[in-house]
């Protein structure tokens, strides 16, 4: 009998679905876009039942274009968008307030009184906004919810976690390592909730899910398209570390470059949790309870969704694909620098309260230079992260494989191995990160290792001249500089 899993990928922008066979070949997909809420400026919000039901109806969708029924699912995968949290009745399932996203600034004031919590040793993360512990404190303060949540009547989890419960009725409150990992809750070292932290943001225990292996037994879907069934999911893993495993980047020293909503460079790390001293984070990858791995990660917030923010909010393309064509028509940006620090700044800066910003514009910039800027933008804080990782860990880095929908754009895809100086590695399939979900639940299904290796590439050498990439970083450099100064 022939086997299907099914891959779930629950990112910011988008909830999807895809069917793979046995050999990890994609039979079909769907998407749906999920509405973001911005309550007040810097505050993100998704509403999170629209996710569920965005999943549910894309799962219904992948499967009914492939012809294949829900029952002969033999197996899923579910990656999803990382510390966006969500605090929900145990007896009802109601959310109590919407999913409080990753890109979130309402926690300032909570971080801004942890400065004196030491969590990068246990947690290999910082204080900041981005994390999910300030942002369940947040809920529990909003919504006057702590008697609730020391009586047991409330669960706190990340999409994973959410989409695990509705989808088994409410039968598993479980999580995995890599979602663990970035919830600055959790000990990546002794792999359990950190009670120090709890404490000291006065969380009770039991509102947080039990944290299993990536590939483990984490329930059995009985609600939604599986209504009546009983398919087992076998594989949970946050997107960023999923992708680290479906690019294959399974050893140490393996780098990959994930150009989504915001980017994420991670490298493998092996057994060591190597601690940064330069502003990148130490997070858990793909692995087990008994033999966890380690990865150091760079997060870049705004990356693709600074094209979504010139199709949006400029309304100056249609389609994302549309960005890459106006580039095109210019030999150079014209001297227009774009910083879309829109959520602030990531690694290595982490600068939370850093607005974006447009320099060097004149009475001949057109909506090109602001196309071609928003691209280059993405290159040059992708660079910033590769800087601080040669720095990190102490070698030249040759190669990077990349993925994401970004990708798509051969403009960005060449310029940033110009100014990398590096050559790019393409997969066929992009979708990285469900594709790492579905390995993790095909191994878990058969009991054997799948090799990633024999996936086709496409690769971008580096062509063009250094020096002229040299000055086009030190004008990114300058821009930065200027926003944050603006910003204090
Ligand atoms: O850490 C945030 C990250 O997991 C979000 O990923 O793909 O939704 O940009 P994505």
């Amino acid at each position: 009998m022939k086997q299907y899993i099914l891959g779930i990928d629950q990112g910011t922008s988008s909830s999807r679905a895809f069917l793979f066979d046995e050999e990890l070949n994609c039979l079909s997909q769907a998407q749906q876009e999920v509405p973001l809420i911005y309550p007040k400026n810097d505050w993100v919000e998704q509403d999170a039942e629209l996710i569920y039901l965005s999943v549910c109806e894309t799962i219904e969708q992948c499967l009914e274009s492939a012809g294949i029924s829900a029952q002969e699912v033999s197996a899923i995968g579910i990656t999803n968008q990382r510390e966006t949290s969500i605090v929900w009745e145990r007896s009802s399932s109601r959310a109590l307030h919407n999913a409080i996203s990753w890109q979130s600034k309402q926690t300032q004031k909570i971080c801004d009184g942890l400065a004196d919590l030491e969590v990068k040793s246990k947690t290999g993360l910082l204080v900041d906004c981005y994390f999910s512990a300030p942002k369940i404190r947040w809920v529990l303060d909003h919504c006057d919810a702590q008697e609730q949540a020391e009586t047991g009547e409330l669960c706190f989890g990340t999409i994973d976690t959410w989409l695990i419960w509705k989808l088994t009725g409410g039968n598993s409150h479980v999580t995995d390592l890599t979602n663990a990992s970035r919830t600055m809750a959790f000990n990546i070292h002794k792999l359990h909730w950190d009670a120090e932290i709890l404490t000291r943001l006065d969380l009770p225990p039991k509102l947080f899910p039990k944290v299993l292996s990536s590939r483990d037994k984490f329930g059995f879907a009985c609600e939604g398209p599986f209504k009546n069934m009983s398919v087992p999911i076998l594989a949970v893993a946050g997107d960023q570390q999923a992708a680290l495993y479906g690019q294959g980047c399974d050893q140490p020293g393996m780098v990959k470059n994930t150009y989504g909503t915001g980017c994420f460079m991670l490298m493998h790390t092996g057994e060591k949790a190597v601690q940064s001293e330069s502003g990148l984070l130490t997070t858990l990858a793909c692995s087990s309870l008994e033999k966890p791995q380690y990865a150091l990660e760079g997060s870049v917030f705004i990356a693709g969704a600074a094209i979504q923010w010139l199709r949006d909010n400029l309304q100056i393309i249609d389609e994302a694909k549309a960005s890459g064509e106006l580039a095109e028509e210019l030999k150079g940006n014209g001297g227009v620098v774009f910083v879309p620090s829109f959520s602030g700044l990531g690694t290595p800066y982490w600068k939370s309260h850093v607005k974006g910003g447009c320099f060097g514009l004149t009475r001949a910039t057109d909506k090109r230079h602001i196309a071609r800027a928003a691209l280059e933008a993405i290159a040059f804080q992708s660079k910033d992260l590769l800087e601080v990782m040669k720095q990190d860990c102490g070698s030249e880095i040759h190669s990077l494989r990349v993925d994401g929908g970004a990708c798509a754009s051969d403009f960005l895809m060449q310029f940033q191995a110009d100014l990398l100086g590096v050559s790019l590695n393409l997969p066929d399939f992009t979708e990285s990160s469900v594709l790492g979900a579905a390995r993790l639940a095909l191994e878990a299904l058969t009991g054997r290792e799948f090799s990633m290796e024999s996936r086709a590439e496409k690769s971008f050498t580096a062509h063009a001249c250094p020096l002229q990439m040299k000055e086009l970083y030190s004008q990114w450099q300058k821009a930065l500089d200027a926003v944050i100064t603006f910003s204090e």
